[in-house]
């Protein structure tokens, strides 16, 4: 644990440099080059990459935007950071929650089928988002979640995944017609497989367990004192990644450092949403548990909170506790 040093917050590349570079190319700033840390080889870096909302490549009524164009280059630009793994973190596509016939839905998930192959060139895992589940208007499809497991590629509606030296726990939170919560199934589930692995653990929810945003905006999702409690029985989760709220934020709360990862869209590609631009975040995560965690507002040169070269201010890699509980 001694072999890390703290990612370093002084950037030098200049304010000219991002401004040319924003006019023609994606920002690229490989954070693995800005970091000086000791032992790069045994980090993994993962991209948070959620609420993306990307709709049908034809034209619709937010045509205008250029959804399809833009979602390619939030990809390109977020490749530019050399991931090892990328999570994605629900509302991947515009929304079939509204009563989207079937033709339209399959439109959509088609379209992330395709970018995600063409785009996405290392290992990824999902989690079901709240427009991810389908009610089409006028009938009730077995399993609203039928289309979206198969376009994310996921084994089952949650899911855990080993990458990196880590564990990551794919949760379900949306039901329909429930309460947005770990259903008991999945209780029993993630209790049994955190008892299993001595591995520093990850859990992803959509919508987020604990927040900033949440007091902002409500919207977090229920069961947050049961989730704590488990989280203090097992010691190795380190980190609860979320999306949903279109917000970026982090607290660290007893062992766990909470990310909201704000929205690859921002307000939907209409514009920045609550003051947040177009968003992402850069994780690394080492073996031993440490975590780095860096947003990149992918489409701002100079964000509304004088965000310099449209990333945020790096978070330097820390333990992940900072105490014994
Ligand atoms: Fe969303």
């Amino acid at each position: 644990m001694t072999s890390h040093h703290a990612i370093l917050p002084a950037m030098s590349i200049s304010r000219r440099d991002l401004l040319i570079g924003a006019a023609s190319t994606p920002l690229i700033a490989p954070l693995k080059k800005l970091a000086k840390l000791g032992d790069s080889a045994d980090l993994t870096r993962v991209i948070l990459f959620t609420d993306a909302h990307i709709p049908t490549p034809k034209a619709d009524d937010r045509a205008q935007y250029h959804q399809q164009k833009r979602a390619r280059q939030a990809f390109k630009v977020a490749s530019s950071y050399n991931p090892d793994f990328w999570i994605f973190g629900g509302d991947n596509i515009m929304a079939v929650d509204q009563g989207q016939g079937e033709e339209l839905a399959m439109e959509q998930f088609n379209n992330w089928e395709m970018l995600v192959s063409e785009e996405v060139h290392q290992p990824h895992a999902s989690v079901i988002g709240n427009h991810d589940i389908w009610y089409p208007k006028g009938a009730t499809p077995d399993d609203r979640k039928a289309l979206a497991k198969k376009a994310f590629q996921m084994p089952n509606r949650y899911h855990k995944v080993e990458f990196g030296g880590w564990s990551f726990f794919m949760l379900d939170v949306f039901h329909p017609g429930a309460a947005t919560e770990v259903d008991e199934e999945q209780w029993a589930w993630l209790d049994a497989e955190l008892g299993k692995t001595n591995q520093p653990a990850c859990v992803v929810t959509h919508s987020p367990i604990i927040g900033p945003c949440i007091q902002i905006e409500g919207g977090g999702i229920g069961g947050t004192v049961k989730l704590r409690k488990i989280f203090l029985k097992h010691d190795n989760v380190r980190l609860a990644l979320s999306g949903h709220q279109h917000h970026v934020d982090y607290a660290e709360y007893d062992r766990v450092t909470y990310i909201c990862g704000g929205a690859v869209s921002a307000g939907w590609w209409g514009g920045n949403y609550s003051h947040f631009p177009p968003a992402f975040v850069v994780l690394d995560l080492s073996r031993d548990g440490y975590i780095s965690n860096r947003t990149v507002y992918w489409e701002t040169p100079l964000g509304e909170h004088g965000v310099v070269g449209g990333e945020g201010y790096p978070v330097a890699l820390r333990p992940t506790s900072a105490f014994d509980i």
